[in-house]
């Protein structure tokens, strides 16, 4: 494991590297009915053949316009709609092999992180054939243009249609892991809020709370910051605060469900660059062994994470918890506290529990080796973690599934 220095010391260096990199950025193309643009997008690619991925039940409900949009504008097309949560390598070599055999020239991925994350795997897979998926795990393994890529969210929290990484589960160990790399920053991303009216609340209310993981864990991370992505966190954290709970009461409030998806992307923006930590670290734990939804495991861990870094976030918490209007006396531990406290009242108004007792004492260690290497050295987390004090946080969100008194 590596020590606290030698992470400080690697994220000195990746920062400094990090600003000389050339950061592409996705064409935005966003507004209710906005998905009747793709075929001119894809025309604009020279793109004829394309491979939409998504999973099965957006490929029965959302895909079809998608698709009939397309035999209208003689474009060809492969449909790949078995996308599941937590995609695996399995189903990454899968939609790699269909788009050879077909000839395809471009992606749509349609759909939350899963749909997207198993496309992008595809699609580094298809310009590195030799390298497995695991292979390419980890930072700039890619490194070669991906064909002609279009990301259409159908929640507002992944983020995954602006940024470089692509999370993928090993079919055989259950390890969650990540490829990272700026070729995976879809050329296009395509924000339509018709697509998320008739998600369920439930999901509502999860991706909403992956989106504002991805904005407080970038801003209080220590590093990798610029003016630009702190301005995009805060701006995701105050439309997360002020819409999501809006979208979750009601489905068919476009406005609020237009702002979550501004809110989610600028959240994307803010963490592909800055990164996440601890709390995604840990979440990705639990998708990979119990397949616990992504954003529903952030949702429980975020709060229990920002209280555990203590001190060292108040400031930040408490600028987040001025700008959210949450508070605005005190000192900047009752702030920061407040916004805390504010995250677990969101998670409770919309029935989010507050831990999980279904995590297995046997799994633990495995927990922790994961957690740690997938934090360190490489995100600039507030609190870099060792194994006893991972150990203390999993064993907190056990703890927290059913909190005495
Ligand atoms: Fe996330």
């Amino acid at each position: 494991m590596p020590t606290k220095a030698y992470c400080r010391s690697f994220q000195a260096v990746f920062n400094v590297g990090s600003r000389l990199m050339k950061w592409p950025r996705p064409e935005v193309v966003s507004g209710p009915g906005s998905i009747a643009k793709i075929p001119e997008l894809l025309r604009k690619e020279n793109v004829r053949n394309v491979m939409v991925v998504t999973g099965p039940s957006i490929g029965k409900k959302l895909a079809p316009k998608i698709l009939s949009s397309l035999d209208e504008s003689g474009i060809r097309y492969v449909l790949f709609s078995e996308v599941e949560s937590n995609p695996t390598v399995n189903v990454v070599n899968r939609i790699q092999k269909l788009y050879l055999e077909h000839g395809c020239d471009g992606f749509i991925a349609l759909g939350g992180g899963s749909p997207m994350d198993a496309a992008k795997g595809a699609a580094a897979r298809v310009v590195r054939p030799r390298a497995q998926v695991g292979q390419l795990a980890g930072l700039l393994k890619v490194m070669k243009k991906l064909p002609p890529f279009i990301a259409v969210p159908t929640t507002a929290g992944t983020g995954s249609e602006t940024t470089i990484a692509a999370v993928i589960t090993d079919s055989d160990t259950h390890h969650k892991y990540a490829i990272m790399d700026l070729n995976l920053i879809p050329r296009y991303a395509v924000l339509d809020p018709e697509l998320t009216r008739e998600l369920p609340p439930k999901v509502t209310a999860t991706t909403g709370m992956d989106a504002l993981t991805h904005a407080v864990e970038a801003y209080t991370n220590v590093n990798y910051n610029t003016d630009e992505t702190i301005r995009a966190a805060e701006e995701a954290v105050v439309g997360v605060f002020r819409y999501l709970e809006r979208a979750y009461l009601d489905g068919n409030d476009m406005e609020a469900r237009t702002q979550m998806l501004t809110a989610s992307f600028k959240a994307g923006f803010a963490f592909t660059h800055a990164c996440v930590g601890n709390v995604h670290a840990i979440a990705h734990t639990l998708g990979g062994l119990y397949n616990t939804p992504h954003g529903l495991a952030n949702a429980v861990i975020l709060p229990i994470v920002m209280e555990d870094y203590g001190e060292v976030v108040y400031e930040k918490l408490a600028h987040l918890a001025e700008i959210t209007g949450v508070k605005n006396s005190g000192s900047t531990e009752e702030k920061a506290r407040a916004f805390i406290s504010e995250i677990r009242a969101m998670n409770r108004r919309m029935e989010i529990p507050t831990g999980f007792d279904f995590i297995q004492e046997k799994d633990i260690p495995q927990m922790i080796f994961w957690a740690l290497s997938e934090s360190n050295p490489f995100y600039p987390v507030p609190v870099i973690y060792d194994r006893e004090r991972c150990e203390k946080v999993i064993r907190r969100i056990i703890s927290e599934a059913n909190p005495v008194g």
